[in-house]
C-alpha cells in the first residue's frame, strides 16, 4: 500500500501510528481464524472449503476408543465400518471438505489402503476423487517418536482421476531432503521420467487407478506398474472373455461327521468322493480315499431323507450337534445342510485345485473324479485347455499376480484365496500359440516352474519380473 504518497509528511506518524492498533486487531483475528483449537472430526462439516488439507491423523484403534464417541463418529462418517481406525474418519472428514481441485495431504497409516476395514474409503475415494499420490515410508525415520504403525504419504485430489505416482522412500531417504524428493516425484507425475530407482527413492508412474473399492496392491512402484500394466492388457481370469471360473470347495461346518473314509457307511449315491488339500501334495491329485456325506441331490436341493434310509440313520445320530451349527439354526428345516451347497456338475469337469496358504501357487490337476473340499480353491474353464492354463498359472507370472494382490504371511506363505485368484490376468486362449500351448502343458505336467515362467514371460510380452519385495 502506497498511502504515504497522497499524505503530507507531517501526518506520516500519526497516521502509521493509528494503523497499528488495527493491524494488531486484524492479525489476532486471522490467527485465531487459522489456529484453532477443536475436535476435527466434530467440527469439520462447519469449517469452510479448502484448498488444502495437510495432516498427520491420530490413530486410535477401536479398542481403545470410548463406545459413545465411537458411536459418534461412525454415524458422521459412512466409511468408519467394521474395525475402522479414528484415522478413516479423519480422512473422510478432510476430503469432503475440500473444493473442487483442491488437495489433501495426509501422512498416515496405510493399512486402509488393502484390509477389510479400509473398503468404504476405497470405495468414497474411487467414487469422487483422484489418488495423486502414494509414498510408503515404513523405512523412513519420519517422526520424532517411534510410531508403530506403517505410514505413507497420500495426496488426493478433488477431480477426476489420473495418472498415479506411486513411491517408496528408503532409510536414507532424509538425506536428500523433502524438497529433492518433492521434484523427483513431480518430474514422474509430469510424465518426464517414467520411473525412479534408487536406495532413497523408488517410484513410477501409473496411468490409470483403481475404480472400486477393490484393496490397491501392496507392493513396490516398479512391480505395481507392471501389473497396472498387466491389467490394461489382459482380461481377468474369471470373465466371459476367458469363459473360466474360481470356486471354492464344500464348507460342511461339521467336518468329523461329514467326512468319512468308510464307503459303506450311507448310500453309495450319497458319497462323493472329496479331493483334500493334503491330497494335492504331489503336484497331482492323489486321492485318499474320503467321502463327502453328500445331502444334496439335484439341482443342488436337499435330498429327501425318506429315500435315503442309511443317510437318515446316520444323520439322526448326530442330529444335536448338526442342529448347533450356525448354518442349521439359520435354516432349522435345513438342519442336515453341508454350509455350501454341493454343485454336481463340477465333479466331472477337468479342472485344477489350488491349495490355499502355499509359498508358491500351486495348481494341481484334477481329472474330472473329485469334488474340492474347502481348503481348495477350484478353476475350471469352457475354452482353456485346462492343463495349459496350469502350466501358465503356475508360473511365476501366476505368482506375481497373488503376491501383488495378497498379504505375505509370516515364514512368507501366501493366501491363494478367491479372491486374489480372480484378479489374476490371462490372455483368451485362442491368442496363445499351438507351441505355447505345448510347452505350457509339459511344464504343468513335469512341475517345471522355469519353462513354465519362459512361456508365460512370452504370452505376457514382459521381458523379466521385478525383484520380489524385501520383508518389511
Ligand atoms: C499423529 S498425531 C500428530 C502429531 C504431530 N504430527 C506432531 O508432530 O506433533 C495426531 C494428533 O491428533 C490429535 N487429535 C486426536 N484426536 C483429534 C481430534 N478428534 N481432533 C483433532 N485432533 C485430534 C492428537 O492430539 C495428536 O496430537
Amino acid at each position: 500500500m502506497w498511502f504515504s504518497r497522497f499524505l503530507p509528511m507531517s501526518l506520516m506518524k500519526p497516521a502509521r501510528l493509528q494503523l497499528v492498533p488495527q493491524l494488531q486487531a486484524l492479525s489476532l483475528n486471522l490467527a485465531c481464524e487459522w489456529i484453532r483449537v477443536g475436535n476435527y472430526l466434530f467440527d469439520a462439516p462447519n469449517i469452510s472449503p479448502a484448498d488444502f488439507v495437510i495432516g498427520n491423523p491420530p490413530y486410535i484403534r477401536l479398542e481403545d476408543m470410548d463406545d459413545a464417541t465411537m458411536g459418534t463418529y461412525r454415524a458422521m462418517y459412512r466409511t468408519m465400518r467394521g474395525r475402522a481406525d479414528i484415522y478413516v474418519a479423519f480422512f473422510e472428514a478432510a476430503l469432503r471438505r475440500l473444493k473442487p481441485n483442491g488437495v489433501c495431504a495426509f501422512i498416515c497409516a496405510d493399512r486402509w489402503m488393502f484390509n477389510q476395514y479400509g473398503t468404504e474409503l476405497r470405495q468414497f475415494v474411487a467414487q469422487g476423487f483422484s489418488v495423486e499420490t502414494v509414498v510408503e515410508v515404513h523405512n523412513v525415520d519420519a517422526f520424532s517418536q517411534y510410531v508403530s504403525a506403517y505410514p505413507a504419504i497420500t495426496v488426493i485430489r478433488r477431480k477426476k482421476q489420473g495418472p498415479v505416482v506411486v513411491g517408496s522412500l528408503g532409510a536414507s531417504a532424509e538425506a536428500v531432503g523433502g524438497g529433492a524428493l518433492a521434484t523427483s516425484l513431480r518430474t514422474i507425475q509430469l510424465g518426464k521420467s517414467e520411473m525412479h530407482v534408487s536406495s532413497k527413492l523408488q517410484a513410477a508412474r501409473v496411468e490409470t487407478w483403481f475404480t472400486s473399492a477393490d484393496p490397491w496392491p501392496h507392493v513396490s512402484p516398479v512391480r505395481l506398474a507392471l501389473l497396472r500394466q498387466l491389467e490394461d492388457q489382459f482380461p481377468l481370469l474369471e470373465s466371459i472373455e476367458t469363459g473360466t471360473k474360481v470356486g471354492i470347495g464344500v464348507a460342511t461346518g461339521l467336518d468329523e461327521m461329514f467326512i468319512t473314509t468308510n464307503s459303506e457307511l450311507v448310500e453309495p449315491s450319497r458319497l462323493l468322493p472329496l479331493a483334500m488339500a493334503a491330497d494335492t501334495v504331489k503336484g497331482h491329485v492323489h486321492w485318499s480315499g474320503h467321502y463327502l456325506v453328500n445331502p444334496w441331490g439335484p439341482e443342488s436341493r436337499l435330498v429327501e431323507l425318506e429315500q435315503f434310509p442309511h443317510l437318515k440313520g446316520y444323520l439322526r445320530l448326530h442330529e444335536d450337534r448338526l442342529r448347533k451349527r450356525h448354518t442349521a439354526q439359520q435354516n432349522p428345516q435345513q438342519w442336515y445342510r453341508t454350509i455350501d451347497r454341493v454343485n454336481h456338475e463340477l465333479v466331472s469337469k477337468r479342472k485344477l485345485y489350488i491349495p490355499d496358504i502355499k509359498l508358491r501357487i500351486n495348481p494341481v490337476f484334477d481329472d474330472g473324479q473329485t469334488y474340492p473340499h474347502h481348503n481348495l480353491y477350484v478353476v475350471y474353464s469352457d475354452q482353456w485347455d485346462i492343463e495349459v492354463l496350469g502350466g501358465l498359472l503356475m508360473s511365476a507370472v501366476g505368482q506375481f499376480f497373488v503376491e501383488c494382490y495378497g498379504v505375505r504371511m509370516r515364514g512368507g506363505y501366501y493366501r491363494f484365496q478367491a479372491q486374489y485368484l480372480r484378479r489374476i490376468r490371462v490372455p483368451v486362449f485362442q491368442d496363445v500359440t499351438p507351441t505355447q500351448a505345448a510347452l505350457l502343458i509339459a511344464a504343468f505336467r513335469q512341475r517345471d516352474v522355469k519353462l513354465a515362467t519362459r512361456v508365460a514371460l512370452d504370452i505376457y510380452r514382459i521381458q523379466e519380473l521385478p525383484e520380489e519385495d524385501s520383508d518389511e
